[in-house]
């Protein structure tokens, strides 16, 4: 168990801005974890579990013990004719454990490839990406109370899962280290083709019956195509939610603005694109010293190089009340602010 004092927290989020951590460690076993949780000299510290660090932005030094989680470890644990069970340990690579299922041909995560992070924090916030979330794979995980060390194990109906969203990030934020995931996948997969972008790419490609590494190498085309490489912009992804609001509201905004996407988001509801307001609102590719809006998507905030937590989280307090002043409509952030 070595614990770095003063540590650069910089390296470890795709961000990239300055911030230091009072104290860090690395923990790739349970018991290892279990010993820094122990600690007495760390016990009275504040904790904050990092996987890949591309979720989150530092607004100021961390004052307690960064946790950063390297638990491995992938293997199917239970099989029937129709389904694999696959267990991953939080510290594998996301995309790392797509991989590995689209090259045994096992269906569900497929279009959940190439989003950044560990496999730990993807319950979190319920990762999505084009017609497909954690969720709709998700069998159950495990999970360590961090005042008593119990492990606990949560089944979909605990987790709570909802649009980026997830009792992790609520209730049971700062409780608990998700220490590993089991996905149900499917030996006969069902593709998510529903995307349009996935329809174009697979088009062109002359690609009449799809596999499930057809669909994973045309997000992954798609996704290279619009979003930036945090190892060259520093990002977190999309900065803001979609917004969901009254229907009444997208009818509104829809009646002067007949192109703006909206999308149906259960009874009374609708869910509308935050990078088309905000792009409306005259963000898409703003400078703002040294961070500002990517050019190719505007609900992503970047990096320029040198930028600090503290200025990118104003620039996106200035396009949330743009937005609002311009659409009524309050944009929530994704990102995790800390
Ligand atoms: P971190 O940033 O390290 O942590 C995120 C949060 O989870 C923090 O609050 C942290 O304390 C907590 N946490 C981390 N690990 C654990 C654990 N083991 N137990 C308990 N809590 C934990 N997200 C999407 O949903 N869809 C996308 O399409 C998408 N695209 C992205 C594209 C880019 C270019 C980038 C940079 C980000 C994107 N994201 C996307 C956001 C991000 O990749 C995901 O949220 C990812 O799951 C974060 O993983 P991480 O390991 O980096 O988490
Ligand atoms: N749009 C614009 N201008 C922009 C960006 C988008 O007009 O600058 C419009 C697009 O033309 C499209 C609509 O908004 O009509 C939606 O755009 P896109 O398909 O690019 O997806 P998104 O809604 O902007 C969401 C997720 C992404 C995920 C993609 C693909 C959220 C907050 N974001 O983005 O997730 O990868 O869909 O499914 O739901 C993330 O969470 O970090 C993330 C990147």
């Amino acid at each position: 168990m070595t614990v770095e004092h003063d540590a650069d927290l910089a390296p470890h989020t795709t961000f990239r801005v300055p911030a230091r951590a009072r104290a860090l460690a690395r923990f790739g076993s349970v018991d290892t974890l279990r010993q820094l949780l122990g600690a007495p000299e760390l016990k009275p510290l504040p904790r904050l579990l990092l996987g890949g660090g591309s979720n989150v932005l530092f607004t100021r030094d961390w004052p307690g013990l960064v946790l950063l989680n390297e638990l491995p470890g992938v293997a199917v644990v239970q099989e029937d004719d129709d389904h694999v069970w696959l267990k991953a340990g939080a510290g594998v690579v996301w995309h790392e454990l797509v991989m590995h299922t689209v090259e045994r041909g096992w269906g569900g995560l497929e279009n959940l490839s190439l989003i950044p992070g560990k496999v730990g924090a993807a319950p979190m916030q319920n990762i999505g990406a084009y017609g497909v979330e954690l969720k709709d794979s998700f069998a159950a995980l495990e999970a360590l109370k961090m005042d008593d060390g119990s492990v606990v194990t949560f089944r979909t109906d605990d987790c709570r899962f909802g649009y980026r969203e997830s009792f992790f990030k609520r209730e049971g934020r700062d409780r608990f280290v998700i220490l590993n995931v089991t996905f149900r996948l499917r030996k006969h997969p069902e593709l998510s083709t529903g995307y349009g972008a996935i329809r174009e790419v697979l088009a062109e490609r002359g690609i009449a019956a799809p596999t499930v590494r057809d669909i994973s190498d045309a997000v992954v085309h798609i996704r290279r195509s619009k979003l930036p490489d945090p190892a060259v912009l520093g990002n977190a992804g999309s900065f803001f939610k979609n917004p969901v609001v009254p229907e009444a509201v997208a009818r509104r905004i829809q009646a002067a603005h007949p192109t703006a996407p909206v999308y149906p988001a259960g009874e009374g509801h609708a869910k509308l694109a935050a990078g088309w307001l905000i792009e409306q609102a005259g963000w898409k590719g703003r400078r703002d010293g040294a961070c500002g809006v990517h050019d190719r998507q505007a609900l992503v905030l970047v990096n320029h190089g040198g930028a600090t937590g503290r200025e990118v989280f104003d620039l996106s307090e200035r396009v949330l009340r743009d937005v609002q002043a311009r659409f009524g409509v309050e944009l929530e952030r994704e990102v995790n602010i800390l």
